[in-house]
C-alpha cells in the first residue's frame, strides 16, 4: 500500500472508531440509574468546566450576607468562628480558592451529593454533619452545632455556588483527582528529599509553617498547630492525591506521582494532635479507626510510636 492508501486506512480507522465510541454513548443514554452516591467518591465526567458563581455577586439581602459570611468562613476562618478553631489552618488552605477550585474538594461539588452514608461514622450525612467532621478533624476543633450561624453560612455558601449541577451524581472536579497506585513502595528517605527540595522553603523545615511579612501565611504540615490523626489529609492517599494537583503552590501538577507518595508517605509519618476519637492506646485506636495501609497512626516511625499519648499533642489545641 502506498503512502496515501495508509492515510486512508487510517482515516477510515479513526471514523469507524468514533462511530463505534457513539454507538456506546447511546447505549449508555438507556435508562440506567447513576450510581448511589458515596461521600468521597471521585470526580465523573459531568459538568466539565463549571464556573461556580461568586459569593459577591449574590443578592444583595439576608441569604446573599449568609453565602458571604460562607466565604469569609472558608478563608479566614479562626477570625470569624475561632471558638470552633483548634489549629493554625483555615478551611481554604486545603478547599483552595475558598472552596472554589476544582481537585481541591471544591464545595459545589460536594453540595449536590449529600446527604450521604460516610463509612467514617457509619451514618447518614448531612451537609452540615460533612463541614461538622472537617472542623473536629482537619481543622482539630469542636463542631459548632446544627443549625449554628456558621453551618448555615457555609451550607448557604456551598449550595449557592452550586446553582444548575444536577444532584446526586459527582460532578468532574470533585475531591482531588485519582492517583494511580505507587510503582514502586513510599518510602520516607525519598519523601524528605522532595520535601527539603520542593517543600520546606514555603511549610518550613519543621512542618510547622510560617508566616511572612507582607501577611502571606503557610500552613503547617505537622506538630501541634496541623490538622489532627483523624483528617482524611493524614492519609497518605489523600493526601498524596491533593499535593500531586495541588502543590506546590505556583508549581502545581510537577511532581511525579511517586514524588507524591513519597512526600505525602514522609508528611504522615510526622507527629500531629490526637485523633479525637482515641481510645485506650494507640494500637486500640488504630485497629478501630486507622485499619488501613493508607495510615501510619499506631506503627513506629523513626522510633516514635505515631500516636503514644506521651509524643503526641492532645486534640483540640489551638497554639
Ligand atoms: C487539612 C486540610 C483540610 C482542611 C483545613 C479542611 N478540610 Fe474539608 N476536606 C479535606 C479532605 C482531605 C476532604 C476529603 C476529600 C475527599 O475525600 O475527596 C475534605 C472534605 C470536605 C467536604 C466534603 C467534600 C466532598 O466532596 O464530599 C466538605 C464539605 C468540607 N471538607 C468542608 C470543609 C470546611 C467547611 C472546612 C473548614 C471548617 C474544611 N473542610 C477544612 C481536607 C480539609
Ligand atoms: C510557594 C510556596 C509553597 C510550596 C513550595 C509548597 N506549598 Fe503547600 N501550600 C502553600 C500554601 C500557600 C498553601 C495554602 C493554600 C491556600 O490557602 O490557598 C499550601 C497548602 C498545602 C497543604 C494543605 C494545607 C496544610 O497545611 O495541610 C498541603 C498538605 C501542602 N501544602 C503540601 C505541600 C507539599 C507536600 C509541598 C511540596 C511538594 C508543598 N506543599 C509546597 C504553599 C506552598
Amino acid at each position: 500500500m502506498d503512502l496515501k492508501g495508509k492515510w486512508a486506512t487510517l482515516a477510515i480507522g479513526l471514523v469507524g472508531g468514533a462511530m463505534a465510541m457513539f454507538a456506546i454513548n447511546r447505549a449508555q443514554q438507556s435508562p440506567v440509574p447513576p450510581p448511589l452516591p458515596t461521600a468521597s467518591q471521585q470526580g465523573a465526567p459531568i459538568a466539565a468546566n463549571f464556573t461556580p458563581p461568586l459569593a459577591a455577586d449574590a443578592p444583595d439581602d439576608a441569604y446573599g450576607d449568609a453565602v458571604r459570611l460562607g466565604e469569609r468562613l472558608m478563608t479566614q476562618t479562626a477570625i470569624e468562628a475561632p471558638q470552633y478553631v483548634g489549629n493554625g489552618l483555615a478551611c481554604s488552605n486545603c478547599h483552595i480558592d475558598a472552596g472554589r477550585k476544582a481537585g481541591a474538594a471544591p464545595l459545589w461539588a460536594a453540595f449536590v451529593n449529600f446527604p450521604a452514608f460516610r463509612k467514617k461514622n457509619g451514618e447518614i450525612n448531612s451537609f452540615q454533619k460533612r463541614v461538622q467532621d472537617c472542623f473536629l478533624y482537619s481543622m482539630n476543633g469542636t463542631p459548632p452545632p446544627y443549625g449554628s450561624r456558621e453551618l448555615l453560612a457555609i451550607e448557604s455558601y456551598a449550595a449557592y455556588m452550586a446553582r444548575g449541577l444536577p444532584s446526586g451524581i459527582s460532578p468532574e472536579g470533585r475531591g482531588f483527582p485519582a492517583l494511580a497506585a505507587p510503582a514502586i513502595t513510599p518510602d520516607d528517605g525519598r519523601g524528605a528529599v522532595v520535601y527539603a527540595e520542593k517543600c520546606s522553603a514555603c511549610h518550613g523545615p519543621e512542618g510547622a509553617g510560617q508566616v511572612f511579612e507582607g501577611g502571606s501565611i503557610y500552613p503547617p504540615l505537622w506538630g501541634v498547630r496541623s490538622y489532627n490523626w483523624g483528617a482524611g489529609m493524614a492519609t497518605i492517599d489523600k493526601a498524596a492525591a491533593f499535593i500531586r494537583a495541588n502543590m506546590p503552590q505556583g508549581q502545581e501538577g510537577s511532581l511525579t506521582e511517586q514524588e507524591a507518595w513519597d512526600v505525602a508517605t514522609y508528611i504522615d509519618g510526622q507527629v500531629r494532635p490526637q485523633d479525637p476519637r482515641f481510645r485506650d492506646s494507640p494500637q486500640a485506636t488504630r485497629s478501630k479507626h486507622h485499619d488501613s495501609p493508607f495510615s501510619r497512626y499506631g506503627t513506629t516511625v523513626a522510633g516514635i510510636l505515631l500516636g503514644d499519648p506521651a509524643t503526641t499533642p492532645p486534640s483540640g489545641q489551638r497554639k
